[in-house]
């Protein structure tokens, strides 16, 4: 069935999903069991169904901290998983782990890729900051863990595009929220437009808000949700429909 208009999807995504894809982009925000909302409790089978359901040329971004990476470490990789890289969303505020011994401020969110595809054929848009300083940079030997470079140097004019930091500051939507642990559709927004191309497909397992689909719909990505809390997932229907649509001559 093809999605054209932004989708949220009632159910268990294990029974949903699949039978939508092959998908461009999976945003998966899936509880992991460490709080004690009622529906946080650890899903198990969803990983090789989400891996299955991707594209070659797609990829997957997983919320969590190291922690449940760490747990769930083995059920990525049999699930048909490799690890590509990572960012670390930087926040106003959050809530620690007993073990935690600094004020936690941070999660991570990880991008997966099917195994059996190739890095260099997964879609991949560098995305840039517009604060670069002028200056000449000068390799003056190849670093020692990177293949071949083509470049010698490069040069970098002021106000000039930047590649974006791998820690990005994003406040929470805190007092706005309408789901206790709601993902800012700014940082969202970096991530679709990194791993999906314009009018592609993106995924999103773990619905909660739609706060994905909210960056679906202004980036001019298709979006289809899943949420098994059926009041949750009115509310995000609600939410997304009131988004003006993407419209490309605003970019122009
Ligand atoms: C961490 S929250 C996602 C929050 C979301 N990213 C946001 O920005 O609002 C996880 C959500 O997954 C939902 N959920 C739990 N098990 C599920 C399942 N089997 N299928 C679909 N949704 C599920 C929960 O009800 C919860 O709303």
């Amino acid at each position: 069935m093809t999605i054209s208009t932004p989708t949220v999807l009632t159910g268990d995504c294990r029974t949903l999903m699949p039978a939508f894809g092959p998908f461009d982009l999976i945003l998966a925000d899936p509880p992991y069991g460490d709080t004690s909302l009622a529906w946080d409790r650890r899903l198990t089978g969803w990983l090789p169904l989400a891996c299955q359901a991707l594209r070659p040329t797609g990829s997957m971004w997983l919320f969590g901290s190291l922690r449940a990476f760490m747990t769930i470490a083995a059920e990525l990789r049999e699930a048909g998983f490799r690890y590509a890289q990572e960012i670390v969303w930087e926040k106003q505020n959050g809530s620690s782990f007993h073990a935690d011994r600094f004020k936690r401020v941070h999660e991570l969110v990880a991008q997966f890729y099917r195994a059996d595809a190739a890095w260099s054929v997964v879609y991949n848009a560098v995305q840039t900051t517009p604060d670069a300083t002028a200056r000449t940079v000068r390799r003056k030997r190849r670093p020692t863990h990177t293949g071949h470079i083509e470049a010698g140097y490069y040069l970098s004019q002021d106000g000039g595009p930047r590649l974006m930091r791998s820690v990005i500051f994003a406040r929470n939507a805190h007092n706005r929220a309408i789901h206790p642990t709601e993902k800012p559709s700014a940082l969202l927004e970096i991530l679709i437009r990194t791993s999906c191309p314009e009018g592609g497909l993106v995924a999103d397992w773990f619905a909660g808000s739609g706060a994905a689909g909210e960056a679906c719909r202004l980036t001019g990505r298709r979006y289809l949700g899943c949420e098994i809390d059926a009041d949750m997932a009115e509310k995000a229907r609600a939410r997304i429909a009131a988004v003006l649509p993407f419209d490309g001559r605003a970019a122009l």
